[in-house]
């Protein structure tokens, strides 16, 4: 092992997308974390730092960190001659919806398969990626982390065993997302996941059936126009609706500023648009959904973006 030090970054990503609860994801362009890895002593384990945005949020806990789970199991697998320093670098806020514990376990994944060259397939990677989601969802999902892995929208056909479908982005396809200012509580995804319903009608199961089927087509042919319009749940949706301040009004504006669809960003409290560049500024959107938010007595941090490509190797130290 020469590497001693490398330094990757993993993209902020939205699951579910409307219909696809646990299946779609997509990775953003922006924001992204940075995590370095540094090889340390093997009998000093793994040891975290963050810093970043709400870095006082994080537990330095390997076992109660995402991405000290992934590393400590990684280490513990791979029966690894060094122990780990690392260091993450928050640029996704976490606790809002956008894969914030996935990216840091994406690329602790990533960063060790660089690190001591063990050849893991993407797959590979999200299996182990896919656990430091326990650290903050209390249960192993694999949309965001694969999505953060991959990049560009990921379909999760089996989660065990793992089946996955990468497919790229239209090119004209944008994002518009609106983060509001609420303070969310460690276990915010497992609470918003209680709320879910556990059985369906078969009429809710044959609207997000025909939702989640044509938005898939969408991506296949890349016509942003069908998968933005096809940005709708009649399940998952209208279980964590009241989770979101300000919901309706952010769903309204974001339509009326002339997005295709809108939905809550994974877990959320984010909220998150399709808008096709020909047609509408995602800026424009973005500054609607924030008026929506605000409209309830929320700020709401906004921005537009792209799809973006998954986690990558920045910078390798011997
Ligand atoms: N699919 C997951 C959920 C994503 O909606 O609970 C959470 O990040």
């Amino acid at each position: 092992m020469s590497i001693k030090q490398v330094t990757v970054k993993a993209p902020a990503t939205s699951a579910n997308l409307g219909p696809g609860f646990d299946v779609f994801g997509i990775a953003l362009e922006q924001p992204n974390d940075k995590v370095t890895l540094t090889a340390i002593n093997n009998d000093d384990g793994v040891k975290i730092q963050v810093s970043g945005m709400g870095a006082k949020t994080i537990s330095l806990t390997p076992e109660k960190n995402t991405a000290g789970r992934v590393a400590e199991i990684m280490v513990r697998d791979f029966k690894l001659k060094e122990g780990l320093q690392i260091h993450v670098e928050k640029g996704i806020f976490p606790g809002k919806g956008l894969g914030s514990s996935a990216a840091s376990a994406a690329a602790v994944a990533v960063g060790i398969n660089a690190m001591f060259d063990l050849g893991l397939s993407n797959k590979q990677l999200i299996e182990f990626a896919a656990k430091g989601e326990v650290a903050s969802a209390g249960s192993e999902h694999a949309d965001n982390v694969s999505a953060a892995v991959c990049g560009n929208f990921v379909l999760i056909r089996s989660c065990n065993p793992l089946e996955i479908i990468n497919l790229e982005c239209p090119k004209d396809m944008e994002l518009a997302v609106a983060m509001p200012k609420i303070i969310t509580p460690p276990n915010k995804t497992e609470k918003a996941r209680a709320v879910v319903p556990k059985l369906v009608s078969l009429e809710k199961h044959v609207y997000n059936l025909g939702k989640a089927a044509a938005m898939a087509v969408g991506f296949a042919i890349g016509d942003v126009d069908v998968i933005g319009q096809s940005m709708l749940d009649d399940i998952v949706e209208p279980s964590r609706a009241a989770l979101v301040p300000g919901y309706d009004s952010v769903r309204e504006n974001a339509l009326n500023a002339g997005a295709l669809g809108v939905t809550i960003s994974g877990a959320g409290p984010s909220m998150i648009a399709v808008v096709n560049r020909k047609t509408c500024d995602a800026a424009k959107v973005a500054a609607a959904m924030r008026e929506g938010f605000l409209s309830s007595g929320y700020d709401a941090n906004v921005f537009a973006t792209r799809p973006g490509k998954g986690s990558y190797v920045v910078e390798m130290k011997q």
